[in-house]
């Protein structure tokens, strides 16, 4: 047996982390730090996120009924980092890690980050309650990517986005593509020409 066992947890890896931006009626924008976010559905696109109920984001998400989920890149690094241990109720974290918030076709009151790679809008469409997380599932209604990360074939260029993964409390990095969708089967002129940047 080569396997050690560890008692059963999150060992799920690696995951997005991700900055989730949210405001409201009564509350002003703020930021939260997920890991527990991943896509659930193609059509409609949606995305699930997980968030704690004493989180301040947490009455925000529930009560606009909305929440824009933003990449990270190695550059927002450490500023998802701080909004993933402070928290908006002691501070504004926009102005805090020198960040602004952007509005976004669709959304009533969620901003979006304007340093981050992309963003992806979404309206709440079921809540559940699972234990110590609520589970948001949200219909993506808008996505937007930086200019400079498009190619010249209208692709966005995710290596140019130097996106950064979560791995059971610890940052990483995201280097070069390694292969794409189907390469395991591919004929070997277009493995030349889609792999030809490594
Ligand atoms: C890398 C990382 C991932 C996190 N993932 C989650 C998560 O998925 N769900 C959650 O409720 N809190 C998560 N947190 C904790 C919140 O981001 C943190 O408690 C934050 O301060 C809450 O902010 P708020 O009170 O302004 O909403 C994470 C923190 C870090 C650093």
């Amino acid at each position: 047996m080569p396997f050690i066992e560890l008692k059963p947890g999150t060992l799920l890896s690696p995951t997005a982390v991700v900055m989730l931006s949210c405001a409201s009626f009564e509350d002003k924008p703020n930021i939260i730090t997920l890991a527990w976010v991943g896509t659930v559905n193609s059509d409609p696109p949606m995305v699930s996120v997980s968030i704690r109920p004493e989180r301040h984001s947490y009455r925000i998400v529930k009560e606009s009924g909305e929440f824009v989920v933003n990449l990270v890149s190695r550059e927002l690094m450490k500023a998802t980092d701080f909004c993933g241990v402070k928290s908006g109720k002691e501070m504004d974290k926009f102005e805090a890690c020198k960040l602004n918030a952007i509005a976004v076709p669709g959304m009533k009151y969620a901003p979006a980050i304007k340093q981050s790679p992309a963003y992806l809008a979404c309206v709440v469409r079921q809540e559940i309650d699972l234990g110590s997380h609520t589970m948001f599932l949200g219909e993506i209604v808008n996505v937007g990517v930086q200019k400079s990360l498009m190619d010249d074939k209208g692709k966005v260029d995710f290596e140019r986005a130097d996106l950064v993964a979560y791995c059971h409390g610890e940052y990483m990095g995201l280097k070069k593509p390694e292969g794409f969708f189907g390469f395991s089967v591919a004929r070997p002129e277009v493995l030349k020409r889609r792999l030809k940047k490594n």
